[in-house]
């Protein structure tokens, strides 16, 4: 029977050293050419005390002129190399491991954060949703192979920095979640009409990502159980690209679910135990890969129980290790622990709707961690909106990412 303390060896025979990782989070912490900032070693640093096995970095954009949110990392080149180093070195005390979340947004960028908005399809945002992107243009092929080598090129010097492992992102609504959706990739070409095709993109990428950093170097994907919205990516589309991820050597798959147009890895949809945990079990049932399962876990036995009914191999952390960032090492520890994350909620309907002031809101409190101040889930929401607005601006605050 597995519990949070045992040891994982994944197929690339890497050995991480319990079940817990954390999920991916967006910090906002790079300078404006796309370094990471000190802040962020700190920051990694303060989680890697707590023993977790695992920590994945919040997304870092594999291209400059295609940032999913105003503070993005970016790593193309090796130009910040060392700022790059101190943010793996200081994450990786003890037997802890930070892999690099690597992204592209596609079309799924605030209106006017990029000189352009591509996508697989010339498909735009429906409706008043739309109106805070901008319509994409449908990549040639040409621009998809350049894509998949830049997954690759940042994947071979994010281990050139120091960083234990990386994960491409597939999830929620960004381009290699727009690629696999029927609904928003409608190429006719090798890349879409079929979900072999649409998955096409994605296992490109890995093989590319593979053959940049080898065989002995921890390689994840971040993937959604399904999109959650009609014509999207299907629960029955996903299980079958959970298991051509594990026949292609995929050392870890991370399940979540939803996109920005309904944003179920914020929210689930009530379960008592985590959001997705059920699609996990079928998924670990097929998969040929370890599957770890993230979002919605909130205490101890309900982390215990995915583990020990084999619904995942790792359990994934986000809003309990903002709100305390010794959560992990509370649950290694066996302590009864129950996190107080619940919905921020400010009182404008549009934000509170949106779940992007939830983002906004646990993206600050990084920033707080990071300097080594306190977290107050128990803050008055109106005066947080007001120092956080003050801090990006009214209107990047309504355009705000979802997750
Ligand atoms: C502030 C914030 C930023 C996030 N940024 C990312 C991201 O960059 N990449 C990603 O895959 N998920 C991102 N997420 C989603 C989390 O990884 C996770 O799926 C979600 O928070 C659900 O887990 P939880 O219920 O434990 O918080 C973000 C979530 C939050 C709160």
């Amino acid at each position: 029977m597995t519990t949070p303390q045992d040891p994982l060896t994944l197929p690339c025979g890497t050995v991480l050293p319990n079940r817990l990782l954390k999920g991916a989070m967006s910090e906002g912490l790079g300078t404006s050419d796309g370094a990471p900032r000190p802040e962020l070693g700190a920051l990694y640093g303060r989680w890697a005390e707590s023993g977790i096995g695992l920590l994945i970095t919040g997304n870092v954009m594999i291209d400059a002129y295609a940032l999913g949110e105003p503070g993005n990392v970016v790593l193309e080149n090796d130009r910040h190399l060392a700022e790059f180093h101190d943010w793996a070195v200081r994450g990786q005390r003890s037997h802890t491991q930070v892999w690099m979340q690597l992204n592209h947004p596609g079309k799924q960028a605030p209106r006017g954060l990029n000189r352009e908005t591509v996508a697989p399809s010339a498909v735009p945002f429906e409706g008043s949703f739309g109106r805070a992107f901008d319509p994409p243009r449908e990549l040639t092929v040409a621009e998809i192979h350049d894509l998949t080598w830049r997954f690759a090129t940042a994947a071979g010097l994010a281990k050139r920095a120091g960083f234990g492992g990386v994960q491409i992102h597939a999830a929620h609504g960004y381009l290699h979640s727009q690629f696999l959706s029927p609904k928003h990739n409608i190429r006719t070409d090798d890349y879409g009409g079929s979900p072999e095709n649409r998955r096409r993109f994605l296992l490109e990428t890995f093989a590319a990502v593979r053959a940049a950093v080898g065989p002995r170097f921890p390689v994840s994907v971040k993937l959604n159980s399904s999109d959650f919205v009609r014509g999207g990516l299907s629960e029955e589309e996903s299980l079958d690209v959970v298991q051509a991820l594990g026949a292609a050597g995929c050392d870890l798959i991370e399940i979540s679910g939803g996109t920005y147009e309904k944003p179920m890895m914020m929210i689930g949809q009530g379960e008592r135990g985590g959001f997705f945990a059920a699609f996990s079990q079928q998924a670990r049932n097929i998969s040929g890969a370890p599957i770890g399962v993230t979002g919605g876990f909130r205490d101890l036995s309900t982390i215990r129980e995915a583990l020990q009914s084999g619904a995942a191999d790792m359990v994934g952390l986000g809003r309990p290790l903002v709100l305390d960032p010794d959560f992990a090492g509370r649950v290694l520890r066996g302590e009864p622990v129950s996190s107080e994350v619940g919905p921020i909620q400010t009182g404008v309907k549009a934000l509170d709707q949106s779940s992007s002031f939830e983002t906004l809101w646990h993206e600050d409190a990084l920033r707080r961690i990071a300097r080594g101040q306190q977290v107050n889930p128990d803050e008055n929401m109106v005066l947080a909106l007001l120092r956080i607005a003050g801090r990006t601006g009214l209107k990047a605050l309504m355009e705000k990412r979802r997750a």
